[in-house]
C-alpha cells in the first residue's frame, strides 16, 4: 500500500465516522464492562484510543483515573468534549490517529481501546504505538469484534460489497484471539480473553439497517457510494438483514464480542 492509497484510506475514514455519535447509547454498556476489565485504579494515567464520543475515556475519569483519549475524527472529539462537560469530569481530547500517538514514550498506566484501534489499517503500527506510550508493567485493553460473530460477518459484508484497497488489514482479524497473541507477541504477558455482549435495540430490522446504515462507517461509506446503483444497494440490504436475523431476538440484535487484557513487559 502506497503512501497516497494509505491517506485517502485514512480520510475516508475521518469522514465516514463521523456521524457515529448516536450509538454511544450501546456503546455506553460496553465501556463500563472494559472499564472493569482493564482494572485500572484511581489516579491511573489512562489512555483511551478511537474514543469515539467519549464512553471509555469517561467512564475511566469517573472511576478516578487521569484521562487522555484520542479519536481520527474532529466531529466525535467535539461530541466527547459536550459528554465530558456534562459529566463534570476532566479528560484530555485530542484528534489523532493510533498509528502515530502524539504522546511520549512510556506514559500511561493502561491503555484502551473499545472498538477503536482495529479500524487501524496497519495493525502492528497500531499496537506498536499503543505500547510504547503504556508504561512497562502497564496493562493493555482491548474490545473487538470476532470475525465468526455477527458484527464480524458484517464487516465482511460490506468489504464484499465495497472491497477496501489492497493491503488494508481487515478490521475483524482483531477478534481472532491467535491474531492478538501474534501481534502482541513477547511485548506482554499475562495475556487474557473475555466474551461479552453488546445489545442493540432495534424495533425491527428495518431499524436496525437503518441506525447502522446511517452511524458505522463501513456501512455508511457503502450505502452513499450505492446511491447510483440500486439494484446492488438492495442486494446489500436484503443480505444485511438476513445475516442481522439470526441475531434478533426480545427487540434486540445480540453484538457478542472479545475483550483482550495483557501487561507490558
Ligand atoms: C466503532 S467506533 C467506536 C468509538 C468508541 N470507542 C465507542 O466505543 O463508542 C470506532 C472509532 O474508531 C475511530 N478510528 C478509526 N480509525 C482510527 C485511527 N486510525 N486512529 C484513531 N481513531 C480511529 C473512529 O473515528 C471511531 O470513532
Amino acid at each position: 500500500m502506497n503512501n497516497e492509497t494509505l491517506t485517502a484510506f485514512k480520510e475516508m475514514q475521518k469522514q465516514s465516522w463521523g456521524l457515529f455519535a448516536p450509538l454511544e447509547i450501546v456503546t455506553t454498556m460496553c465501556a463500563a464492562s472494559l472499564v472493569n476489565f482493564s482494572c485500572i485504579k484511581k489516579n491511573d494515567a489512562v489512555l483511551d484510543v478511537g474514543c469515539g464520543t467519549g464512553v471509555v475515556a469517561i467512564t475511566a475519569a469517573r472511576a478516578g483515573a487521569k484521562v487522555s483519549a484520542l479519536d481520527l475524527s474532529p466531529t466525535l472529539i467535539e461530541h466527547a468534549r459536550k459528554n465530558v462537560s456534562i459529566a463534570n469530569v476532566a479528560v484530555d481530547l485530542r484528534v489523532g490517529d493510533v498509528e502515530s500517538l502524539p504522546y511520549p514514550d512510556n506514559a500511561f498506566d493502561a491503555v484502551l481501546s473499545q472498538f477503536g484501534h482495529m479500524f487501524a489499517p496497519r495493525p502492528q503500527i497500531a499496537i506498536q504505538e499503543m505500547l510504547r506510550v503504556l508504561k512497562p508493567g502497564g496493562i493493555i485493553t482491548f474490545s473487538t469484534w470476532p470475525p465468526d460473530l455477527f458484527v464480524g460477518k458484517l464487516f465482511h459484508l460490506v468489504a464484499k460489497f465495497l472491497p477496501p484497497p489492497e493491503g488494508i488489514s481487515p478490521p475483524p482479524l482483531w477478534g481472532n484471539p491467535n491474531f492478538v497473541r501474534e501481534q502482541l507477541g513477547n511485548k506482554v504477558q499475562d495475556l487474557i480473553f473475555d466474551q461479552s455482549m453488546m445489545k442493540f435495540p432495534a424495533l425491527s430490522l428495518g431499524h436496525y439497517r437503518q441506525s447502522v446504515e446511517s452511524t458505522v462507517g463501513p456501512v455508511l461509506k457503502f450505502v452513499q457510494e450505492s446511491q447510483h446503483d440500486l439494484i446492488r444497494l438492495n442486494q446489500f440490504r436484503v443480505e444485511l438483514e438476513a445475516l442481522a436475523s439470526q441475531y434478533y431476538a426480545d427487540n434486540h440484535i445480540h453484538q457478542h464480542y472479545l475483550m483482550s487484557r495483557a501487561y507490558k513487559i
